[in-house]
């Protein structure tokens, strides 16, 4: 018997007004894999992003989980936050932290999202609640250290070097516990050290969280590197889907690609 994929998307459209921003795309992931999702800009893959974790209701398509532990679920019409609460955390292309917040305080907050009880019980101080607080306190030192910025712990988010703020976007995904992490552009802007500390990062989350990874990533040496499946995207239309090798060999692949290096 095949394995049950994690996460199975059919058929996913999204059209703003006229433009088919993504259009008939069907992807699966296994427990466990770390997938590539690659295109040129503006094909679509950010979208993709949004559709699966509800920023977007898409307009035709379904998006269905089999979470390692839990229930089936088709996340259509969900919200964010309930899609997050089901095991599927995202990091957004444009960095969203609270920048005058500290780094330990950011994660916190992600933390907190998981809690059945919230940050407003924790506003309200009872013993049993401070006790919790310490808990997200301690859970949250803990995901700083694993991501490996806890010696930043109290300086403010917008002091962090800018591929400190792309960890710790990470470090807030993964303060909700996902099953599934989405990574939009992870290593944008991040200089060689970063990316390659970026990359040890992920395999290590992979391993040692039991997570599977869907990565959106215009750094090719970083996407061939990591990835055991490649689905490539123009113009909303999926164009190919295989091994990085197939990928980097594939003619389609190389022709949306003119003009850019995907020989990394
Ligand atoms: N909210 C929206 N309203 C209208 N058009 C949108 C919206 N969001 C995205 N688009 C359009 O959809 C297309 C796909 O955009 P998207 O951001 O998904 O591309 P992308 O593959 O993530 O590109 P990049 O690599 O540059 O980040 C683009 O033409 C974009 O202008
Ligand atoms: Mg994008």
């Amino acid at each position: 018997m095949s394995e049950v994929p994690i996460l199975e998307v059919n058929d996913l459209s999204m059209v703003f007004g006229g433009l088919r921003a993504v259009d008939s795309v069907s992807l699966k992931i296994n427990k466990g894999e770390i997938v590539a999702l690659i295109g040129p800009n503006g094909a679509g893959k950010t979208t993709f992003f949004n559709c699966v974790t509800g920023v977007y209701v898409p307009t035709h398509g379904e998006i269905k989980i089999n979470p390692p532990e839990g229930k089936t679920a088709i996340l259509n019409g969900l919200k964010p936050n309930t899609i997050n609460e089901k095991g599927l955390a995202r990091t957004f292309q444009n960095i969203r932290l609270f920048s005058s917040m500290t780094v330990l305080e950011n994660v916190m907050i992600g933390r907190h999202q998981c809690l059945k009880s919230g940050i407003l019980s924790s506003i309200l101080r009872t013993p049993k609640q401070r006790k919790e607080e310490l808990k997200v306190l301690e859970d949250s030192y803990r995901i700083l250290e694993k991501i490996g910025l806890e010696e930043y712990a109290n300086d403010l988010a917008c002091n962090l070097p800018y591929g400190g703020q792309r960890r710790l976007e990470i470090a807030r995904a993964m303060a909700t516990d996902p099953f599934l992490l989405l990574l939009d552009e992870p290593a944008a802007g991040m200089n060689p050290q970063e990316t390659n500390d970026l990359v040890v990062l992920i395999q290590r989350l992979r391993k040692e969280d039991n997570i599977s990874i869907l990565l959106i990533e215009h750094d090719m040496s970083l996407v061939m590197t990591l990835s055991e499946r490649i689905y490539v995207v123009d113009y909303g239309k999926m164009i190919a889907m295989g091994s990085p090798l197939e990928i980097k060999n594939n003619s389609q692949v190389i022709k949306a690609y003119l003009g850019e290096d995907i020989d990394a």
